[in-house]
């Protein structure tokens, strides 16, 4: 099974990204984790990326292609996946089709988690991200067990570089002008399915889990 996650910058891409990979047995596949790796590691990518992502603006097709296709190429992704944060752009829809083309494979299922912009800044200022695994908690809404540590691997927790108030404003612009005609690029290929991510979080997974069986 291979599933896009679709929807603004703190829609809940990640949290339910992660939900259903664990229940369908397929990896998580997040280009905004892998580069958030890279800069923790003090690779040469995440000192590109990084550039990029403090401002709020997305990395370079160029760039971000060729690393998505390189780890959905590995063997973990051979029974399927679900990418979130990726494609973020056309011409990112366009190359991902044409390689599963390629290997008479297809996207099953686009889902688009549906949050106003309204309540997008509320939730990133609480948003807390563990850099080592990728977990993301809320101080409010999804709080980890001991306050400020993964409760995955135990690793101290962070608010994001990229959470400024003035930075989200910024990747929500982003988000409506580059990412969101991807909403009719796969409409218009009959996978596309909504769902309010404005609920709570085990509400809105129930809902994807209805669409996916
Ligand atoms: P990325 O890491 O993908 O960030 P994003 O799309 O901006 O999305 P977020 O991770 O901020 O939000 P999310 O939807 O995953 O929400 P979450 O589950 O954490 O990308 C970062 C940057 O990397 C980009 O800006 C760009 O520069 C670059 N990049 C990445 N991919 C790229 C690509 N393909 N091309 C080019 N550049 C790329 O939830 C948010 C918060 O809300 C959490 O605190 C969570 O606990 C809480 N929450 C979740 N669900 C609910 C709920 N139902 N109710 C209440 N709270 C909730
Ligand atoms: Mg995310
Ligand atoms: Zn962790």
């Amino acid at each position: 099974m291979k599933i896009i996650m679709l929807g603004a910058p703190g829609a809940g891409k990640g949290t339910q990204a992660k939900m259903i990979a664990e229940k369908y047995s397929v990896p998580h596949v997040s280009t905004g984790d892998i580069f958030r790796a890279n800069i923790k590691n003090g690779t040469e990518l995440g000192k590109q990326a990084k550039e990029y992502m403090d401002k709020g603006l997305l990395v370079p097709d160029e760039l971000t292609v060729k690393i998505l296709l390189d780890r959905v190429a590995q063997e973990d992704c051979k029974n399927g996946y679900v990418l979130d944060g990726f494609p973020r752009t056309i011409p990112q829809a366009e190359v991902l089709d044409k390689a599963l083309t390629e290997l008479g494979e297809k996207v099953d299922y686009a889902i688009d988690v549906d949050v106003p912009d309204e309540n997008i800044v509320n939730r990133m200022g609480g948003r807390r991200a563990c850099l080592k695994c990728g977990a993301t908690y809320h101080v409010v809404y999804n709080a980890p067990k001991t306050e400020g540590v993964c409760d995955v691997c135990g690793e101290k927790l962070v608010l994001r570089e990229d959470d400024k108030p003035e930075t989200v404003q910024k990747r929500l612009t982003v988000y409506h002008d580059q990412t969101q005609p991807l909403i009719e690029y796969y409409d218009k290929k009959g996978i596309l399915k909504e769902v309010d991510g404005t609920v709570d979080m085990n509400d809105v997974f129930a809902a994807i889990c209805s669409i996916l069986g």
